[in-house]
């Protein structure tokens, strides 16, 4: 018998099937058609835009990424092309593929994300929302929406009203005092799930300059360094609510995605890896497969939260 049909990866995280748990991470994949002669997108389970404003931005100066030690640093700035030209000169390409569409959502005030919102509230083929709430509000002084309690919940109940049915994942910032007092937050306010988590503020300065290696002099890290540190997080934020979680920061392997699932993620997603190796994604659901085929389990949700049943 085939090894792919003995073993079942498919996942639900909350209303929504995928057929395998692996979801290409928002700003790592475009707008998902770029990679397309790369990878075979009909074989992932889903995958995120990157970020998607009211109007278009044109982004952070150069240098825009740069390499560290087991890591990767970016400023990239959230440079994307609008809502509407998205929804104009991008969804149609992307509504044939037979795999799931994330918008990931970000704006600086909460009218810039129930807007977006609003605009695709309009358009088919979009499987979830991703809210992107690592942002600085303006209107608030600059703090960022999702460091604060009572900013999530404004946020996410807004953008929560003006998503109508579609499912809405709010995605956490790593670097915040209890990630469970913001999860909660997410949830109560209508999340349906949260995705944790997104980049962790960094700086590596250049030594013959004494200037910062980025043009934004601040970026943000993801890469193997932060898997470890993402990991807990979303072992905290799992104890800490009952909507589905979707785990990444670090995901190179199928092995490293097996850890997510382990404590208690129920999909995970692909970030830096994809700059190293287009394929990375793909790799990893057939990396699954055999993951499992060798550990005798044949249906993936089986591995969920086995780490939480052995600890406690
Ligand atoms: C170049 C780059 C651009 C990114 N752009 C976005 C973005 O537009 N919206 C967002 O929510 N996260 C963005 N992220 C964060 C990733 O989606 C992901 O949360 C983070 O990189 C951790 O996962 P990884 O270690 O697998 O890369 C970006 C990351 C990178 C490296």
């Amino acid at each position: 018998m085939n090894s792919s049909v003995r073993v079942d990866l498919s996942v639900e995280v909350g209303a929504l099937r995928f057929t395998n748990p692996v979801i290409t991470a928002a700003g790592t994949f475009g707008y998902g058609a770029e990679f397309s002669h790369l990878v075979d997108l009909n074989r992932l389970g889903g995958f995120v835009t990157k970020g998607i404003s009211r109007e278009p931005i044109e982004g952070a100066p150069s240098p825009r990424l740069h390499e560290t030690a087991s890591g990767m640093l970016n400023a990239v700035g959230l440079q994307n092309i609008g809502v509407e030209a998205f929804l104009r000169d991008k969804l149609p390409l992307l509504r044939k593929y037979n795999t799931r569409l994330i918008v990931n959502v970000f704006g600086y005030c909460l009218d810039d994300y129930v807007e977006v919102v609003r605009r695709f509230e309009d358009a088919e083929g979009i499987s979830a929302y991703e809210l992107n709430i690592s942002c600085p509000n303006v209107k608030k002084g600059g703090m960022q929406f999702g460091s604060d309690p009572a900013l999530v919940s404004e946020v996410v109940g807004a953008a929560r009203k003006a998503a109508g049915a579609t499912p809405l994942w709010v995605k956490l910032l790593p670097l915040v005092t209890d990630i469970g007092t913001i999860a909660k937050a997410a949830e109560e306010a209508g999340a349906d799930a949260l995705t944790v988590a997104n980049t962790y503020p960094a700086l590596a300065v250049d030594v013959r300059t004494g200037r910062s290696v980025l043009g934004n002099t601040t970026g943000g890290l993801s890469g193997p360094a932060i898997k470890p540190i993402t990991l807990r997080l979303v072992w905290q934020a799992r104890k800490a609510v009952k909507i589905p979680i979707i785990g990444l920061g670090g995901i190179e392997t199928a092995e490293d995605a097996v850890e997510y699932l382990m404590v208690g993620a129920s999909a995970v997603q692909v970030g830096t890896a994809s700059f190293a190796d287009p394929r990375a994604s793909e790799g990893i659901v057939e990396g699954l497969t055999k993951v499992l085929e060798r550990d005798k389990i044949f249906n993936i949700i089986d591995i969920r939260d086995k780490f939480g049943v052995e600890n406690g």
